[in-house]
This record gives C-alpha cells, structure tokens and sequence, in this order.
C-alpha cells in the first residue's frame, strides 16, 4: 500500500526514477479521479481513466485549453496571452479556424512525401558516430533530428539549422536544473522562445517578398486563419509553437524507443530481423514510453465525472501516462510488446487537438529505427540511463550506449 506522502503525483521528484505506474494503476482502482494539491497555488483533479481523458479531450466546450493554458502552473497573464496565440492553447471556435487550413499539410500523404529526405538526414546524423564506440544517445543521436526535419518542412536555410536547433534545446520548459535555459548563461526562462520568434519574424518578412515555395511557411503565410492573414508576429509564434511541439517528443520517443528495446531483447531481436514490424514497435514505445505525462485543462462549469463534482475554474489534468496503463483498454497493460493490436494509446492526445505532428512523428520513429538497425547490427546498454527531473516531459536526459557497425 502506498503512504500519504508518496502519493504527490505533482512532485517532479517522483518522476526521476521512472514514471510511478503503480501508483497509477491502484488510484485508477481506487480514486480515478485524483485531488492532487500544488504548492502555492490551487490544486487539480487528476484524469486516470482512459474513457474519462477521451471524455475531457472531447468537451471543449466543457473543459477550456485557453482559459488557463495547458500545464498545471498558473502563468502570469501575459505569458498566457501569448500562449494563446498557440493551436495547443485555443479554444473552439477559434481553434479550428486556425487548425484547418494547416491540415492538409500534415497529412499522411503530404508528409509521406519527406520519407526520403527524412532518411538523408537521419543517415547524416549516423554518419558523424564512430565505427565503434559509447555514445550518449540522448544528445549526440536524437536531439538534431527532429529540429532538422521542421527546418525541412518550413523551408529554414540549412546554414540556420543548428542555430534553431540550440535555441530548442533551451526552450525545453524544464523542471530539471541540468536541463533547459538557465539564467547563468543569458538564457532565462522564456529568452529561447522569444529569440527564436524573433527569428522567425525575421524570416517570415523575407520569404513574404520573395516567390512562393512548395513548403510549410508559403503555405502558412499564403492563407487565411479566421478570416485573415497571419501577422509576422503570429507566424513568429507559431513558429516556436512548431518547433517546441515537435522537438522533445520526438526525441523522447527515439531514445526511449531504443531503451525499452535494448532492454527487451527478444523483441529487439525480432525487430531487427523482420523491419516490417518497426511501425508496430515504435507504437508501442509510444504507448508505453508516452513522451508527455499529461496536458491540462480548466472546467468551463461544474462538472460531475464519476460521481465526483468538478467545479467550474477547477484544473483538470489528462494523464496519458495512467490512460495508456489502463487496464480495462490493455491486456497485460504493464508489459511492453511489440506486437499489440489494437493500440488505442493517447499518447498524442486526442480529438479537438490531436496531434498535427503525428505523422511526422511516425514517420520520423519508423524511418530512424529502420536506419538505425541497418547500419549498427549490434548495440548494448553502456550504463544506466538517467531521466529528466519533470512531471510533464516523461524523457530520459542520457542513454549512454556501445554501438557497432559490424555484428
Ligand atoms: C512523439 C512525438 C509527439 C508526441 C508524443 C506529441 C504529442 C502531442 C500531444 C499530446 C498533443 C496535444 C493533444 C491535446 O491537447 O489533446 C499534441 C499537439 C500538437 N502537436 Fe504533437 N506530438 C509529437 C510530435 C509532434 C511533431 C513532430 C509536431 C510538428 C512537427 C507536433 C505538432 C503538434 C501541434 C502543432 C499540436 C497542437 C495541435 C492542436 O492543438 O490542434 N507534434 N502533440
């Protein structure tokens, strides 16, 4: 049984030692709706049932992205009001006028058309290892990746890439003081995303006065968002919306992704024997190594969610993390397996927000596995794994590993 004390599921110190899943597992049992309080500030109901997070991502009209934005702190006015700016962050009906004219980039089909490209540029990362040799996944593999297939899709200039990519790596709203922006070397909380915005204002002046390209940013500057065009400033914002939604996720999904496979042998075996079960695998890491523990929402009006009153105002967290372990949508929920089907885990949310990005993400996992086991047949675990200390990011912060070219 688990004490009182153990059962903040704010504190990002629970989450360094992994994410606390038998503690999910007996509060889906025993309170499936949480009251968790925060220090300093009103608590939240916590969300565990996999019905019950499809349920609040469904009622946008019930349960508000805008009205107190998506993490569980409070922010300050204005950093809300320039979340708000953010796809993540709007509410219905805005929501979808802003959603809409986007999508038909972000279909299977469209982002079906960068696979080759996506390959050139996960084999360059591969090309700058050694032959044989310990590297430190996390950051020397996983971490360009995703920057650089976003500066792909926006059309950023190559010479620009890195640059993106530092200040990325700086956004990462972190609770973890090894990781993110830190005061001491002029990035404090927030400077990354707004040099970065400003950025990407600089870049939306000039491709406005040059001719049209087939990518992202012509596409975005070109159409019209609730009846009209984005502002630079807007593009500026959701550039670093783009960027930032795209960028740990990813990341975290490859990292983990290879983790939960080295330490599944057999199935890291098979995997390797049989690429046509790559798409299953990288779903189920996605499932079961979710890169994000929740998103937040704040109820409209009251509430009743199984037969506990949520009162209007009231924070309300969708933990992905628990949903993705209940039992009553998984057999053998707990155990990682490559070869479950179906697989109705929300690892990117569901409904009203559902990821823009997903195929891009499936694509980015399939094609990097693939790589991957093609040009290293052999790879071992070099030493623990550490995590990032953060109730939201559910990522590992080094994966020290031994690779090999040759079997
Ligand atoms: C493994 C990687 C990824 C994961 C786990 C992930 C997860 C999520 C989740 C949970 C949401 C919010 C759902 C909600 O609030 O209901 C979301 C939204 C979003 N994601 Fe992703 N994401 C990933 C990759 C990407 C990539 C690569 C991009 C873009 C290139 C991207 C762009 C977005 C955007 C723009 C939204 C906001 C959509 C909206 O509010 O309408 N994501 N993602």
């Amino acid at each position: 049984m688990t004490t009182a004390a153990a059962r903040d599921i704010y504190s990002p110190d629970l989450y360094v030692a992994g994410a606390p899943h038998e503690l999910f597992t007996e509060l889906r049992r025993t309170s499936p709706l949480y009251w968790q309080d925060m220090p300093g500030e009103p608590g939240y109901w916590a969300v565990l049932k996999h019905a019950d997070v499809e349920f609040v991502s469904q009622r946008s009209d019930l349960f508000s992205a805008a009205s107190g934005g998506i993490v569980l702190e409070n922010l300050e006015e204005d950093r809300l009001e320039a979340l708000r700016g953010s796809l993540l962050a709007m509410d219905p009906p805005q929501h979808r006028a802003y959603r809409k004219p986007l999508v038909k980039s972000f279909t299977a089909k469209v982002v079906g058309g960068m696979e080759a490209r996506i390959r050139e540029i996960t084999q360059e990362i591969f090309a700058t290892l050694p032959a044989e040799g310990v590297v430190e996944f996390v950051h020397d593999v996983t971490s360009s990746l995703p920057t650089q297939v976003i500066g792909e899709l926006m059309g950023l200039p190559r010479e620009d890439w890195d640059y993106i990519h530092r200040l990325a790596e700086r956004n990462t709203t972190s609770q973890d003081p090894n990781v993110g922006g830190g005061e001491e070397d002029g990035y404090g909380p927030g400077a990354a995303s707004i040099e970065m915005a400003k950025y990407a204002i600089g870049f939306a002046m000039k491709r406005r006065v040059e001719e049209p390209r087939e990518d992202l940013t012509t596409l975005i500057l070109e159409s019209e968002f609730g009846g009209k065009r984005m502002s630079d400033v807007e593009f500026g914002m959701f550039f670093v919306q783009l960027v930032t939604a795209g960028n740990d996720t990813t990341k975290t999904m490859l990292a983990a992704g290879l983790h939960a496979l080295l330490t599944h042998p057999e199935q890291l075996a098979a995997v390797r024997q049989d690429p046509a079960l790559v798409p299953g695998a990288v779903e189920e890491i996605l499932r079961w190594a979710n890169p994000l523990h929740y998103f937040r929402r704040t109820a409209t009006q009251d509430v009743e969610l199984r037969g506990v009153q949520i009162k209007a105002g009231d924070k309300v967290a969708m933990y992905y993390t628990s949903a993705n372990r209940d039992e009553e949508v998984f057999e053998d929920a707990q155990s990682f397996d490559i070869s479950r089907r179906p697989n109705p885990h929300l690892s990117f949310g569901f409904a009203e927000h559902f990821c823009l990005g997903v195929h891009i993400a499936r694509l980015e996992g399939r094609v990097f596995f693939e790589e991957l086991f093609a040009s290293f047949p052999r790879i071992e675990l070099a030493g623990e794994p550490t995590r990032v200390r953060s109730n939201l990011n559910n990522a590992l912060k080094t994966l020290p590993v031994r690779m090999y070219r040759t079997a």
